[in-house]
């Protein structure tokens, strides 16, 4: 399904070509949204000089050439040399009945690549955080918009599973029992768990040795000791079993198969540091083994390493990163590689990937990409926390969002039987959280509101979930009216009778456009606003157009299958970002 924006780019470039010669074939039009026409093809401006003419001479003799007699109004030349635009009513028709009955609603596949998404990446034995929560849900909807968009994604948790604390939480774990109610902490409130280990780790009253025993018990982990090994395995499949506890929450696709974290790379540390010094790439400084790179320096112009082996013959995040990126290339295959985390961790990445290419890990061909997840905000513009100080807990904070949407519901559903209300708030909570997530650029801070999040109108989660509800209402009524149900009126042919009815459709036919877009720009947000207009466009419609009390049987059928075909990007696009929309709300 070409889309309009397609077709009017391939008629203007044909024109191109006709106009001033073949090597003109092939320069964009420059085609964007007017506020006189649909569209306006800008690329007059640009090409003037390199003609030697005025840009409105070169508007004239474009639109001299341009075929488009069969889509459009006839083309008009405007302002300095723009030319503007309109689709006609019966071709935008004509192609909204073929996006109906395309099964992709115009999404197109793309030439496949294999794309690692390494995103979530929690740390065992602490609670996940709302930094967690925003990498959790924009990885998740950009691999499920590439997976969508045909693209192989090999989803990547790289997971905090290794490091010196882990001597002091296997002991701790060992002090309570793996059975106890403090273990079972380790699912409901890691933090917990881990501060109890830590006050033990720092007091060391007990008269034990307690810090002396973590101590060893890092050497034995690091050392293979089987026994440690045991014990260390089992505090991981507690903190996975509370990791999938919030993924199920959250509806994120994240499973045991795509863990692979830090420990995944321990055996290969030795090499990647032996490699590096053989090649030269790496040199001992003051005990360490360091990367120097071109163009990374700190303060005074003094070279900051990236260290691959500290002085004590420990490995780094650094290290690790480097066998990470090698088997990604290496051993999946990658084309392309996203890391969506935090932008505090931009430099780390950016001296990775430079050595990663100066060792041949990661060839020139294979594209590495950080897309940059900024800070959450409390109302107060800082990080958000509670108020004691503490990180905000990410299981209370949905907790807390259900809850307000089961209130909003309370009152705006009071007839909805309890049972059903829970299922609803929490699609709705969530989805409130998620989209908030995903509706500002995923490299912007954005403060945290729940009132705003949850709320029915607006840029909201909710909005569009309602927008949803409000749809399948109508069709449930068009099924009652004996008007046919969904798969009769989906395929009948649509016709314009109001400038609304085109605007809706104009909106449907950027949809697969749209999806693209993100899956180039890694911007889930365009997607985002690009519902919220699809359903403020579909309210304009349903304002103006009556559906099922509408004139003549092929005006209901047109119309009911524009609700239908409305529904069903809505859904779609929706499903790309992770949320469901509730069959009633
Ligand atoms: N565990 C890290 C954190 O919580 C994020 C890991 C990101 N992935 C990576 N390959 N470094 O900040």
């Amino acid at each position: 399904m070409a889309s309009p924006a397609h077709v009017l780019t391939e008629r203007l470039q044909r024109a191109l070509g006709a106009a001033f010669g073949p090597e003109y074939a092939a320069v964009d039009p420059v085609l964007r949204p007017s506020q006189f026409a649909d569209f306006q093809a800008n690329a007059a401006l640009a090409l003037a000089k390199r003609l030697g003419t005025s840009p409105r001479e070169v508007a004239a003799r474009l639109v001299e050439h341009l075929d488009v007699a069969d889509a459009c109004d006839a083309p008009v030349v405007s302002g300095p040399g723009f030319v503007n635009l309109s689709l006609t009513p019966a071709w935008v028709a004509a192609a909204t009945t073929a996006l109906a009955a395309d099964p992709r609603v115009g999404v197109p596949l793309e030439e496949p690549q294999v794309v690692p998404v390494d995103y979530s990446a929690p740390n065992v034995a602490k609670e996940m955080h709302v930094g967690h929560l925003r990498t959790t849900v924009v990885g998740d909807a950009l691999a499920r918009t590439l997976e969508h968009l045909g693209h192989h994604v090999i989803r990547q948790n790289h997971i905090g599973d290794w490091g010196t604390p882990f001597g002091m939480l296997i002991e701790h774990l060992l002090e309570v029992g793996e059975e106890s109610d403090e273990a079972a902490l380790l699912v409901s409130d890691p933090n917990a768990f881990y501060q109890a280990a830590r006050a033990k780790f720092d007091a060391d009253t007990d008269g034990t040795d307690f810090a002396a025993r973590a101590r060893a018990r890092v050497v034995a982990l690091q050392a293979g000791d089987p026994e440690t090994l045991r014990h260390w395995e089992r505090l991981i499949a507690l903190s996975t079993a509370y990791f999938n506890s919030i993924y199920d929450l959250l509806g994120v696709t994240l499973t045991d198969a795509d863990l692979a974290g830090e420990s995944t790379y321990n055996d290969e540390l030795p090499g990647i540091c032996a490699e590096l010094e053989a090649a030269g790439i790496a040199e001992v400084s003051e005990g360490a083994l360091c990367v120097f790179l071109d163009g990374f320096t700190g303060r005074e112009g003094k070279p900051v390493p990236l260290i691959i082996r500290k002085s004590d013959g420990g490995y780094g995040y650094g290290t690790t990163d480097l066998a990470t990126i090698r088997h990604r290339v290496r051993d999946l295959g990658a084309d392309r590689i996203l890391y969506v985390i935090g932008e505090p961790q931009s430099l780390h990445l950016r001296m990775v990937w430079a050595t990663a290419r100066k060792a041949g890990w990661l060839p020139d061909d294979v594209e590495v990409v950080h897309v940059q997840i900024g800070n959450v905000l409390g109302s107060d513009g800082k990080i958000l926390k509670t108020r004691s100080g503490a990180p905000v807990r990410l299981r209370a904070l949905l907790e807390e969002a259900v809850e307000r949407a089961t209130a909003l519901l309370v009152e705006s559903r009071p007839d909805v039987a309890e049972a059903d209300r829970a299922v609803v708030a929490r699609q709705v909570g969530i989805a409130a959280v998620k989209y908030a997530d995903l509706s500002v650029s995923h490299d912007s801070e954005y403060a945290f509101d729940l009132d705003r999040m949850v709320s029915a109108s607006g840029n909201t989660g909710p909005y569009l979930q309602y927008a949803a509800t409000r749809i399948r209402s109508i069709l449930r009524r068009a099924d009652d009216a004996g008007t046919g149900g969904l798969s009769s009126v989906a395929s009948a042919p649509m016709v314009v009778t109001d400038e609304a009815e085109r605007a809706l459709m104009l909106a449907l036919l950027a949809f697969g456009d749209t999806v693209a877009g993100v899956g180039a720009t890694l911007e889930p947000h365009r997607l985002c606003t690009y519902l919220f207009e699809l359903a403020q466009a579909f309210t304009t419609f349903y304002d103006r157009c009556p559906v099922l009390k509408a004139e003549g049987d092929d005006v209901r059928a047109s119309r009911l299958a524009l609700c239908a075909l409305t529904l069903r990007v809505l859904e779609q696009g929706l499903d790309l970002l992770g949320i469901t929309a509730p069959e009633r709300m």
